[in-house]
C-alpha cells in the first residue's frame, strides 16, 4: 500500500533521514520504533508531504507522492495525527472534528463521519459543544485521532498516540486503535512506548540515525534478545 524507498531528507544542511525504507501492507498495523531524535516524526512528515525528500521515492497505491501537495495526500486517503497535543483548545470538539473534514465537500458525508466518530468515542459526544481545552489528556488524544478519521482515510498515521498518558488511559487509546484497524483502516504507528506498540502491531521497524536497523514480524521482534534487553528489560512485568 505504502512504500518508502531509500529516502533522504532533512532540515537545511542537516540530513536526518539516511536511506530510510519501509513498506506498509494494506490492512495491517505497522510500527516504527526508535529513540529520541532518530527521525521517526521526520519520516512521517516526508510521507505526508510536509517535508521535501532529497532522494528516493514514496509511493501510495502505486503512485508517487513526491510532487503531491499535503492536502492532496489527505484526499488520496492518508490521515496524519501529529505528535503531542494538537487540538485547538479554544475551539469546541465539534469544530476540531470539522477541521479534519476540510477536504470533504458533501455535508452528508461529514455528518455521517461525525456520527461514526462520536459513536465509537462516547466521551466526546457528551462534550461535543465544549471547548476541547476542558478535555482530559486521553480525551484530547482521542479527539486528535477522531479528527484524523474525519477524512475517511485508508491509511491512518499516528505519531506517539500514547505520549504523556497514564498507562491505563494509554491502554484505552490503544484498544481504540485496534477497533479502528478492525473497521478496515490500515495503521502506521510511531511510538516510544515499545510495549504498547508491540502489543498491537503485526510488523515492526526499528530506526536509528535515520535508517532502519532492524525489521521483522512483531512476533519475532518480541523474541529478539536485543529488544528484550534494550527496550523491555527494565520494565516491570517483563517475561
Ligand atoms: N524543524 C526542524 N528543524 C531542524 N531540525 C529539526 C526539525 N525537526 C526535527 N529536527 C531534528 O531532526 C532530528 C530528528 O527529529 P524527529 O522529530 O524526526 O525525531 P523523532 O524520532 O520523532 O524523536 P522523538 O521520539 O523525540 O519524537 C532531531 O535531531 C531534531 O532535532
Ligand atoms: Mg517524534
Amino acid at each position: 500500500m505504502l512504500d518508502v524507498k531509500n529516502i533522504t531528507a532533512g532540515y537545511g544542511k542537516l540530513q536526518i533521514l539516511n536511506g530510510m525504507s519501509i513498506h506498509v501492507v494494506k490492512n495491517t498495523i505497522t510500527a516504527i520504533l526508535g529513540g529520541n531524535g532518530c527521525g521517526k516524526s521526520t519520516t512521517l512528515k516526508a510521507i505526508t508531504g510536509l517535508l521535501k525528500v532529497t532522494s528516493g521515492d514514496i509511493t501510495f497505491e502505486g503512485e508517487s507522492l513526491l510532487r503531491v501537495k499535503p492536502q492532496d495526500i489527505v484526499k488520496r486517503g492518508i490521515a496524519y495525527v501529529t505528535q503531542g497535543k494538537d487540538v485547538f483548545p479554544s475551539m469546541t470538539v465539534e469544530e476540531n472534528l470539522l477541521l479534519g473534514a476540510y477536504c470533504i465537500k458533501d455535508r452528508k458525508v461529514i455528518k455521517n463521519n461525525i456520527e461514526m466518530v462520536l459513536e465509537s468515542m462516547p466521551r466526546l459526544k457528551t462534550r461535543f459543544k465544549s471547548p476541547s481545552g476542558v478535555l482530559s489528556g486521553g480525551e484530547q488524544q482521542m479527539l486528535s485521532i477522531g479528527r484524523g478519521l474525519m477524512s475517511n482515510p485508508k491509511l491512518l498515521i499516528l505519531d506517539e498516540p500514547s505520549a504523556a498518558l497514564s498507562p491505563k488511559i494509554a491502554e484505552e487509546v490503544y484498544d481504540h486503535i485496534v477497533k479502528i484497524h478492525k473497521s478496515g483502516v490500515t495503521i502506521l504507528l510511531v511510538e516510544q512506548n515499545v510495549r504498547a506498540a508491540l502489543r498491537i502491531s503485526g510488523y515492526t521497524y526499528i530506526l536509528s540515525e535515520g535508517r532502519v536497523v532492524m525489521e521483522d514480524t512483531t512476533q519475532n521482534i518480541r523474541k529478539h534478545p536485543d529488544i528484550k534487553s534494550f527496550y523491555l528489560g527494565n520494565l516491570p512485568g517483563k517475561k
